[in-house]
């Protein structure tokens, strides 16, 4: 496996691969490698000849007061694992490398809409932030496919949406999210939950199934997250929102609307864990 972090490098070398004409996969990561992560190597080796897993903390999407500084990095570690997992190639660029002007000066790419709401609507800089580095990943690598987890749902859709948007001549694929065996979402993020909060956090997955199965039994929307809310209260987490939206677009739901995500972001001590459950009703 290559391992680089100059631009210059990572073109020369895909430049050589593609004039052969090989497909190209592009697997963007803050690092800190999982299960879920690997999958998402796994499955690329379906779709191309190499495969491409990019490393980088973009800081553009923290905010202030945010865990930016403590966000893991293991480097070395992740290094290891994508030596036996078919990644031909490790692009972990410095943060000079990717925002050689600077954070400030940086370009950005807005995502209207899709951006300011659910996670967005806290967290106001955040998708801009990741619609600016994935879309410089895109112009780094221009892989024939990138794939994503669909742990963040609403970061899908916005890769979704501006790919589309800007006539990206690349496939987005989303692949299921990978669980604990009691139900929590692999994140680099539970590294920072204390043993007794580790022993509480898959009660936001059992929500959120229990919020699926109310929907199907055809309960009403405004009926299922308020009781998914104060479900999670009661187990001392701190709800941003829990939301029942329709899954193609985040839109409101209508009586129309068949295949839905329910989606929460809530603080358990001082992690923010995401989540959330498609339902087909
Ligand atoms: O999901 C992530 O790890 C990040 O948001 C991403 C897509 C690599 C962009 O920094």
């Amino acid at each position: 496996m290559l391992h680089l972090t100059q631009l210059a490098e990572l073109r020369a070398t895909l430049a050589i691969w593609r004039s052969a004409g090989e497909r190209i996969a592009l697997v963007p990561t803050m690092g800190n490698l999982h299960r879920g992560h690997l999958a998402l190597v796994e499955a690329a080796q379906r779709h191309a000849a190499h495969v491409v897993v990019s490393i980088f903390v973009n800081p553009l999407q923290f905010g202030v007061g945010e865990d930016l500084a403590a966000y893991p990095r293991t480097l070395a570690e992740d290094q290891r694992h994508l030596e036996t997992s078919g990644c031909a190639l490790l692009f972990a660029p410095a943060v000079a490398e990717m925002y050689p002007h600077g954070q400030a000066a940086q370009t950005r790419l807005e995502v209207p809409d899709l951006s300011t709401q659910l996670c967005g609507a806290s967290r106001p800089w955040h998708f801009a932030g990741v619609a600016t580095v994935v879309c410089k990943l895109f112009n780094m690598v221009q892989p024939d496919v990138a794939l994503f987890g669909e742990k963040d749902f609403q970061q899908l859709l916005v890769i979704r949406r501006f790919v589309r948007d800007l006539n990206l001549p690349l496939e987005i694929i989303g692949l299921p999210t990978v669980r604990e065996a009691d139900g929590l979402a692999l994140s680099s993020r539970n590294s920072y939950l204390s043993p007794a909060e580790r022993a509480r956090a898959p009660l936001l997955y059992q929500t959120l199934t229990t919020a699926a199965q109310s929907l199907q039994s055809g309960a009403a929307v405004a009926a299922v997250e308020q009781a998914a809310v104060l479900a999670l209260q009661a187990a001392d987490f701190k709800p941003d929102y829990v939301a029942v939206r329709r899954a193609a677009d985040l839109a409101p739901v209508t009586a129309a609307d068949e295949d839905l995500v329910v989606l929460a972001a809530a603080q358990l001590g001082r992690t923010r864990l995401i989540d959330n459950v498609r339902v087909t009703r």
